[in-house]
Formats: C-alpha cells, sequence, structure tokens
C-alpha cells in the first residue's frame, strides 16, 4: 500500500491549478443516463472515485470514454436494460447512490445496493428514497438492495419534497431528486434542498441537457418535468475542497503561494475563517469590479443561468500568504454557505499551531474525528468532548508515523506533516487518491519535501 514520507518545515512556494470537483463530477456522470445522447464532461479530476464511477456505468450499459489526459469523460447510455449497482461498486463509493434517481426516471427500475455507514458515522439514505416516494416511486428495501419502480402510470409525478433531515439537507439526495423530476411529469418544488456548489453545477449540466431547474443553489428549487433531455457538453467547476486544502497548506507552512482555478464563490466561509487567523488571501487578476479581497462583498453580481454562484469568482487566481503565527477561532460546520465539514480536518491541523485555544464543532457528521487520535501522536493537544474538539495550540508538531483513515482526514494529517519537525509517514494514502489528484506532485511543485513510497502492510 502506498504511503506518504514527509519531510516537514519547508515553506511552501509557487503555483498550483485546481482540479475540477470531484464531488460535483460523480453525480454528473450518472446523469448521462438520462439521455440516450453522449454526455461529455470536462476538468473532470483523474482520481479512483471516477474511476469507479465509469466503472459502474459501463456495467449500467453505457458506453465510456475517459481521457484523463484532456481531463475529459464522455457516457454515451446505449443499454437500457441494465438497472443494478452491485454492492461491490457501492461499497467502495458511496456516491455511486447517485445514479437511483437516472435510472428510475429514464429506465423505469433501479437496484442500487443500500450504502452502509462509513469512516465518517453513519450515512442514511431515507432522504433520497422519501423524496422518490414522494414523486410517485414505489420503493422497498430488498437483500440490502434498494428498488425504485416507477409507479402504474409509469412516469413519476411533479410534487412538493421536503429533504430537511436532522443534520439539515441532503446533498446527493437533493441531486437524486433533482435529477429524476427532471423527467417527471409536472412540476417538482424541493423544500429544504442542499445549496451546495455542486448542486447549482448539476442543475447547470441539467439545464444544458435540456432539463427546466430554476433556484438550485437555493433551499427552493423548482423543476418543470419535461419529456426527454438530450446530450451536452459540460465543465465541471473547481473543486472548493481542493483549494481550501491548499490554502491550509500554505498557511500551515508560513508559505506564499499561487492558486489557479480558485472558486472563491464556492468558500465564503472558508475565507472568512483564514481571513481571520490571520492569512492573507488576494486575487491576482480581480474579475472585472471585484474587490481587492475575495471574501469582500460586491454590489452586483453576475448571475449565471440558476442563480447563485457568480461565474467571474468561480476560476480566479489568488495569492495566499502567510507570515505569522496565526490566530486561534472557533469553527462550526454546516451546510453550504457554512464551513464545509470536508476541511474540518484540514483547519484542525491547521489550528494545532495557532497562539491559542480554538474550537471546533462538527455539526455534519457527529464523529468525523479520527484523524484527532493520529494528531495527538504528533504532539497536538486536542480534547474531544461529543462533536466538539478543543484544540490548543501548541508550538510545534512532531513527525509521526500517522494512519490515514479517511479522504479528508488524510488531507489534515499530511498538513501536519508538512509543518512537523522531522518525518512524517502518511499509511493507507490510498484514501486520499480518492479524491485529491496526484497530491504529491502539486506539493512537489510547491517545494514540499514528499514522497510516495510503497509500503508494505505489517501484520
Ligand atoms: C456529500 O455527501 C459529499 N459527497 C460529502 O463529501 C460531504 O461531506 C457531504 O455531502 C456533506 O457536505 C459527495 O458529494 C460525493 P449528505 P452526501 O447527504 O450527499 C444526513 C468527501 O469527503 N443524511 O449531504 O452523502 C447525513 O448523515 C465526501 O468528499 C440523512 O440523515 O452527504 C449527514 O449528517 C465525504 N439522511 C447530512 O445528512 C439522508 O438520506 C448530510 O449528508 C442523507 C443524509
Amino acid at each position: 500500500m502506498d504511503a506518504f514520507v514527509i519531510n516537514g518545515g519547508k515553506r511552501l512556494r509557487g503555483t498550483v491549478r485546481v482540479h475540477g470537483a470531484k464531488n460535483a463530477a460523480l453525480p454528473q456522470l450518472a446523469a448521462a443516463l438520462l439521455t440516450d445522447q453522449p454526455v461529455k464532461l470536462s476538468d473532470v479530476p483523474d482520481l479512483e472515485d471516477i474511476r469507479n464511477m465509469t466503472k459502474l456505468l459501463d456495467e449500467l450499459g453505457c458506453e465510456v470514454e475517459h481521457d484523463p489526459a484532456a481531463s475529459s469523460v464522455t457516457v454515451h447510455s446505449t443499454d437500457d436494460s441494465k438497472c443494478k449497482a452491485r454492492y461491490d461498486i457501492v461499497r467502495k463509493m458511496r456516491a455511486s447512490v447517485c445514479v437511483l434517481g437516472p435510472l428510475l426516471a429514464r429506465r423505469g427500475k433501479a437496484q442500487v445496493s443500500m450504502p452502509g455507514g462509513c469512516n465518517i458515522g453513519d450515512r442514511p439514505v431515507d432522504l433520497h428514497m422519501r423524496g422518490l416516494r414522494a414523486l410517485g416511486a414505489k420503493v422497498h428495501l430488498d437483500s440490502g438492495y434498494i428498488v425504485a419502480e416507477l409507479p402504474e402510470s409509469g412516469r413519476l409525478t411533479g410534487a412538493r419534497v421536503f429533504l430537511g433531515g436532522p443534520f439539515g439537507s441532503t446533498v446527493l439526495g437533493t441531486i437524486n431528486v433533482m435529477s429524476a423530476a427532471a423527467l417527471a411529469k409536472g412540476r417538482t418544488i424541493i423544500e429544504s434542498a442542499a445549496c451546495e456548489p455542486e448542486v447549482e453545477d448539476m442543475a447547470n449540466l441539467l439545464s444544458a441537457m435540456g432539463a427546466n431547474v430554476t433556484g438550485a443553489g437555493t433551499p427552493r428549487v423548482i423543476i418543470e418535468g419535461v419529456d426527454q433531455l438530450h446530450g451536452a457538453k459540460h465543465k465541471v467547476i473547481p473543486d472548493r475542497i481542493e483549494a481550501g486544502t491548499y490554502v491550509a497548506a500554505a498557511a500551515i507552512t508560513n508559505g506564499q503561494i499561487t492558486i489557479e482555478n480558485f472558486p472563491t464563490d464556492a468558500l465564503t466561509a472558508v475565507l472568512d475563517r483564514f481571513e481571520y487567523t490571520g492569512v492573507e488571501i488576494e486575487p491576482v487578476k480581480p474579475a472585472s469590479g471585484a474587490g481587492p479581497s475575495p471574501t469582500r462583498k460586491r454590489g452586483t453580481r453576475k448571475k449565471n443561468n440558476q442563480g447563485t454562484l457568480d461565474d467571474d469568482r468561480m476560476r480566479q487566481t489568488v495569492r495566499v500568504a502567510s507570515t505569522r503565527r496565526l490566530e486561534p477561532t472557533q469553527i462550526f460546520t454546516q451546510p453550504h454557505p457554512g464551513f464545509p465539514t470536508d476541511l474540518q480536518a484540514q483547519i484542525m491541523a491547521l489550528l494545532c499551531l495557532a497562539d491559542g485555544n480554538s474550537m471546533i464543532t462538527e455539526k455534519i457528521f457527529p464523529d468525523r474525528f479520527l484523524h484527532v487520535a493520529e494528531l495527538l501522536r504528533m504532539g497536538a493537544n486536542l480534547v474531544r468532548n461529543g462533536p466538539t474538539v478543543l484544540v490548543s495550540g501548541v508550538r510545534e508538531l512532531i513527525g509521526a508515523q500517522v494512519m490515514a483513515s479517511d479522504l479528508r482526514a488524510s488531507a489534515g494529517l499530511i498538513l501536519a506533516g508538512l509543518a512537523a519537525r522531522g518525518t512524517t509517514t502518511v499509511s493507507r494514502i490510498y484514501h486520499v487518491d480518492r479524491g485529491y489528484e496526484k497530491m504529491e506532485l502539486s506539493l512537489q511543485k510547491l517545494g514540499a519535501d514528499v514522497e510516495r513510497v510503497n509500503q508494505p502492510e505489517k501484520q
């Protein structure tokens, strides 16, 4: 199994480009099941999760052309008879659940393995099922599979669907219902829809395919169903979590880096917290009319056809610098536009070295803290109480052998390793490969001393 060996203490300098967003691209690939014409996505990152999704689509009767060098994937759904997403694939990648809505709406039936919990906690799919039932689908569980079928009428019917749950809305649930509703008869109104940028980007793809979606990016999404969708070309939005991770990498090493393809508009809460701690983030080429700081609000915003994201501020170039010890702060992870749970481990690593006490409360996945025990091994001062971790800043972290447990926890440990004194070995790096394209190459380009090694698993 691969591991990263990191010799910490190098200040990062140079330029890095943010890849397309994994969490936007995955459901968009599944959306190709909604039409019999090819859907071509560009700026698709070359990741293990993307390869898993293309494998699943291949099994579901699609012709898939994946060109990693051009960062493009074309999916052409040609055999409508296949409706089953096997346990072996769903188990590896929960995002496979987003084939549920498209399979049901276009092929009339979906049989998708029920995803289990994972390292970040329980991951129920009750809201996905509730949403599809509201559209008239017959949904039941059979031998570990979600089985969804069209009603007697042979078509889903638009309805008012409430998708709020105990921890807010659901991102992939909103996407599943939105894509199924695109082919339903009549109007669907999703109330308490997830507002994440990935939902809005999905709506943009659906619109390019001929769907009629408005309000995506807000808690109320309205879909007027159409009889059929057609092929489309679409460029995936930049990955806000990868972008935030590189900001943290510059900050934790007191570095100065330039980040291209930076989705400022999707990172408002994150930039607010980074700036509060003392990290400087300035656009290199401000978009016309933009103020000097990417976090500063503008009077007018150019809206794309869906609504909330400002196209100019989704692909900026920014310079990030951190020259002094950082201020401590409080973080509450929240649904978008709040601070994202997918950057919680990374900001924790950073706050381990802040000048005082910080508090991090996880409000989306209350058990997403497997990185805490590993950071303790590196000399961090952390006390967990339920969904909250008190982070008392220390003068330095010390290199150690640590184990990655999930994608974002791995990123947090790598950041800690970049700042630590001595050598840190982060094992089970396959987790990071699921969501960051060749992260070691990006970090090496920035001057980090990080190497990928093959490490035999010890008994
Ligand atoms: C997406 O997962 C992302 N994955 C996750 O990123 C991200 O952490 C999460 O959204 C929250 O932002 C992809 O986009 C592929 P949710 P998703 O349904 O959609 C509860 C990463 O590291 N819930 O929005 O599966 C749930 O338990 C991954 O890239 C229900 O109660 O997450 C959680 O507390 C990890 N019932 C909250 O809602 C449901 O039916 C939000 O989950 C569904 C969810």
